[in-house]
């Protein structure tokens, strides 16, 4: 598939989704958004890519936020519909991916953009960035599950006080806060992620979907993830990667997944 707004490429194990408007900060448009769907849809659906990671191009920028240009004259009902349409194809879909995704975060991470590294499974910063969520700055608030990933990441008190003063932390803040597991120099942001994803890599695709469906559900309303995870081991026993990981060990050798 061609995009317009967006770098896919593929290496090994790991498929790489640049985002591509460095003239615009990357700021997420109507069809950058769309386009982040199929790149995701196609990643995912091939099973030879392991882990996914997410990344802005140029060296300032991760995402400056969604496009304000795009939203600026929208009433009530458009609002509501950008914030949900967004929600379901992007930043829910994310979220929900079987296929790990890891956002190197190089740069200003703002609103939408914070809220696409939220929606990623972990983060890991360059040491130049600074996150945000600075949408009521503009007389608005995050609404691309801004106002839920950020407490469940940082803590109320916390996502409180950055959506409040739509502040920007820097990378050390947010290493603090919980909110990225770990920086880096801009040079070692990739191969750092790369690192993780190789170890990613080595264990079941299965089982870590398994584990990200069970993880996800412990905060989803009126899903209790203790019955999910039972049902997720469960289907697990019936998987070829059971079987082999559980034969090399036993014939301590290395898994072969
Ligand atoms: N939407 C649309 N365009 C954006 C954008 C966004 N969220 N963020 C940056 N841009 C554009 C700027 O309009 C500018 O375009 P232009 O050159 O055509 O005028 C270009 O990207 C470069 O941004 P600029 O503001 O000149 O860079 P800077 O280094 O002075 O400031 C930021 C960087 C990130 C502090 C600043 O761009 C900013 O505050 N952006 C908006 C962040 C935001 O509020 N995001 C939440 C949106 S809900």
């Amino acid at each position: 598939m061609s995009y317009n707004n967006i770098i896919f490429e593929e290496d090994k194990k790991i498929a790489y989704i640049t985002i591509n408007r460095p003239k615009k900060l990357n700021a997420l448009n109507k069809e950058t958004i769309a386009e982040l769907h199929d790149a995701f849809y196609e990643a995912d659906s091939d099973k030879n890519i392991r882990v996914i990671i997410l990344t802005g191009s140029g060296e300032k920028a991760f995402v400056a936020g969604a496009d304000i240009s795009e939203f600026a004259d929208f009433d009530i009902s458009q609002g509501a519909e950008l914030a949900k349409n967004g929600q379901k194809i992007l930043f829910d879909f994310v979220e929900n991916l079987s296929t790990p995704v890891i956002a190197a975060v190089n740069g200003f991470a703002l609103g939408g953009g914070l809220e696409l590294a939220m929606a990623s499974h972990f983060r890991i910063a360059s040491d130049n960035a600074k996150m945000g969520l600075p949408e009521v700055s503009l007389g608005v608030i995050p609404g691309y599950g801004g106002t839920q990933r950020l407490p469940q990441l940082v803590g109320k008190g916390k996502a409180m006080e950055m959506i409040m003063t739509a502040g920007m932390i820097d990378a050390k803040e947010a290493k603090d806060y919980g909110l990225v597991n770990h920086v880096t120099t801009l040079e070692e942001l990739i191969p750092l992620c790369e690192k993780i994803a190789g170890r990613i890599a080595k264990n079941s695709g299965t089982a870590i979907s398994s584990a990200i469906k069970s993880i996800n559900d412990n905060f989803k309303d009126g899903v209790n993830g203790f019955k999910t995870e039972v049902n997720q081991f469960g289907n697990c026993f019936g998987t070829d990667d059971f079987n082999e990981g559980t034969t090399a060990f036993l014939e301590k050798r290395k898994p072969n997944f």
